[in-house]
């Protein structure tokens, strides 16, 4: 099986990726493919634009999605809402293919340093990405990234963990 892997922010040090690393841990026996949105970066989306045709970065990351068995991802937030980095590539793409998630499944995950855990970003995802080809098995937010995460150690708070580490396993059953 094959991950296709991202964050959903272009800050180099995005604790959303901070948080797909961590939970890429427990798919160690998968294929994993940890994109960076840096790498997909492309001219602010407009009708006008697209009429001369499509940036490469943009088929560059739908590929990815066609390659891959299941999505595993964790969105920031920006002004309650996705950053500007993943909105453009979700635009970009969703031109050229509405079904942008392919109907893989899905583990939706959100984080930011205040109390609600990216749950703007998480509800967002939740309504729309349905649409869009995608089949969210599982989704975690992870509120108050600074209290409760830790570089060496993961996840601190026990609960949260817990609630983590049962939602990966609930995931990979339902990759049975
Ligand atoms: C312009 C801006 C707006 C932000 N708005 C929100 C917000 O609405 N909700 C929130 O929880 N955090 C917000 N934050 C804090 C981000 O969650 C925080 O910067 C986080 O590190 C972003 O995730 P990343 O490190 O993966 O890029 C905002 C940060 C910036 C720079």
């Amino acid at each position: 099986m094959k991950i296709f892997a991202f964050a959903g922010s272009n800050s180099t040090s995005s604790i959303n990726k901070k948080l797909v690393t961590l939970v890429l841990k427990s798919f160690s026996d998968f294929e994993q493919n940890l994109i960076d949105l840096n790498d997909y970066e492309m001219p602010i989306f407009s009708v006008d634009r697209e009429k001369f045709g499509f940036p490469k970065e943009a088929y560059q990351f739908l590929e990815n999605i066609n390659k891959c068995d299941i999505i595993i991802c964790s969105l920031s937030e920006n002004n309650r809402n996705f950053s500007v980095a993943f909105k453009n590539i979700f635009d970009w793409c969703s031109r050229i293919n509405p079904k942008v998630f392919h109907d893989r499944k899905m583990f939706l995950m959100t984080t930011s340093p205040g109390g609600y855990g990216g749950g703007n970003s998480m509800n967002l995802a939740k309504n729309i990405f349905p649409a869009f080809g995608a089949n969210i098995v599982e989704s975690f937010s992870l509120p108050k990234f600074y209290e409760n995460f830790d570089e060496s150690k993961g996840i601190t708070n026990d609960a949260l963990r817990l609630e983590l580490n049962q939602k990966i396993i609930e995931f990979k059953q339902s990759l049975k």
